[in-house]
């Protein structure tokens, strides 16, 4: 008897099914194994995937239902929905004047010491109410999924005192409920130090630990806790704290490590068990060889390299000391305003020497390893979730060299058509 399904693509040109082992995130020539089929076919039931492989084993398998949707992807690329693991979806206000700014020459660092930078964005952000930033997130979200993003993680950080963190949060978790896209949340209330703490960051550290986290866990807002560690931001030794008072109450650790300067972040990343160390771009081999040795993840932002006119991170000697790299937009005002994966995967060769076949892998099952979400999506395969993406191309090959244009034609969101 054939298995009935409600949602059949066919025709598909080059299926990449990532198929596992998945049960760990990919390192060293595992990131090249895309599982490629040609003339592939997927079925789904109920949003979940029922059978994907070669169109002939598929189509014995399983019977379309009479109201299902049959989709002909054309001969065209089919892959899973992007998963993006690190961005800053919800905030308020624009950061133009700044860019233009750093446009005639001055750093992010000397305009975030004048006061601008992340406590800008935290001052429209406190002036948002949570209906303002649910309204603004949601239309991000529309345009993320319009470029092929299934799932992503958002991070407070623009609030940086209690109720305007919880704000955020509770945001977050309202668009997770009204929205297609999944929104994995993080606490990163150690983002900059605000304004009212200005002179005493130990003070402010101590609210975060005391007050913040007790409260976001309390109320079941996030799944992660991540620190910005950096000169400017909080040292190794806050960062320490806030990460090990996190996982303490249950919030497993992330880090924004070595982006703008070589302060130890991925060796601390290591040290405190992080799931995943992000950025990285002056990351030292000792800190990286931590990171592999305890199976820290990458999570590499090549936007923000582009955006703020920074080296690339060394993507390839990461992969050959045998760390887990994943790829994510970092979306955000100051530093990478991109909503776009396919824009990232691009960089992500082009800037940084990845092959496509490594940089979709990082785009997709290791992106959902760094968020704790690849037991559900990442790939495509029987009993995960049919979230896919038909791409406009016949060659997984080119879709980092269409970038500045969106390849994604059609998205997939649990069986359902959504863009
Ligand atoms: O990932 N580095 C810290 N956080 C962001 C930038 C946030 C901002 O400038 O608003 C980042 O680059
Ligand atoms: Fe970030």
């Amino acid at each position: 008897m054939k298995v009935p399904v409600d949602l059949l693509i066919v025709n598909v040109g080059q299926l990449l099914t990532l198929a596992g082992p998945n049960e760990w995130p990919r390192t060293g020539s595992s990131l090249r194994e895309l599982g490629l089929i040609r003339d592939g076919a997927i079925a789904a039931a109920d949003g979940v995937i029922v059978a994907a492989g070669p169109a002939a084993s598929v189509l014995d398998e399983v019977v379309l239902a009479p109201d299902g949707a049959r989709l002909d992807a054309g001969g065209n690329v089919v892959l899973p929905g992007f998963v993006d693991p690190h961005t800053h979806l919800i905030h308020a206000g624009s950061r133009a004047d700044e860019f233009v700014l750093r446009l005639g020459g001055a750093t992010y660092q000397q305009i975030a010491e004048r006061g601008g930078g992340i406590v800008s964005t935290m001052r429209a952000t406190r002036e948002a109410s949570e209906d303002d930033l649910v309204a603004l997130g949601r239309m991000r979200l529309d345009r993320m999924l319009a470029h092929g993003t299934t799932t992503v993680e958002a991070k407070s950080g623009y609030g940086l005192a209690l109720d305007d963190e919880l704000k955020m949060l509770r945001a977050i978790h309202r668009l997770t409920a009204a929205h297609e896209v999944d929104v994995i949340p993080t606490f990163l209330g150690a983002h900059a130090l605000p304004p009212e703490h200005r002179g005493d960051p130990d003070a402010y550290v101590r609210r975060v630990v005391e007050e913040m986290i007790p409260a976001v866990v309390d109320e079941d807002l996030a799944e992660f806790c991540d620190v910005f560690c950096e000169a400017g931001a909080f040292t190794p030794d806050q960062s320490r704290t806030v990460l090990t008072a996190g996982a303490e109450a249950g919030l497993e650790p992330k880090i924004h490590a070595d982006e703008l300067s070589d302060l130890g972040g991925a060796r601390l990343a290591a040290e405190v068990g992080a799931v995943s160390a992000d950025h990285l771009l002056y990351a030292s081999d000792e800190g990286l060889s931590a990171m592999a040795a305890t199976g820290t993840m990458a999570v590499l932002l090549p936007g923000t390299a582009l955006f703020l006119g920074l080296p690339y991170a060394r993507a390839r000697r990461m992969i050959e000391l045998g760390v887990a790299i994943a790829l994510a937009t970092d979306f955000n005002p100051g530093t990478s305003p991109t909503y776009s994966m396919p824009m990232v995967i691009a960089l992500g060769c082009i800037g940084m020497r990845l092959d496509p076949a490594e940089a979709i892998a990082a785009a997709t099952i290791n992106a959902a390893h760094a968020i704790r979400v690849a037991e559900e999506v990442g790939s495509l395969e029987v009993g995960k979730a049919a979230d896919a993406v038909i791409l406009d191309l016949t060659d997984y090959r080119e879709l980092p060299m269409a970038f500045g244009t969106n390849p994604v034609r059609t998205v997939i969101k649990r069986g359902r058509v959504v863009g």
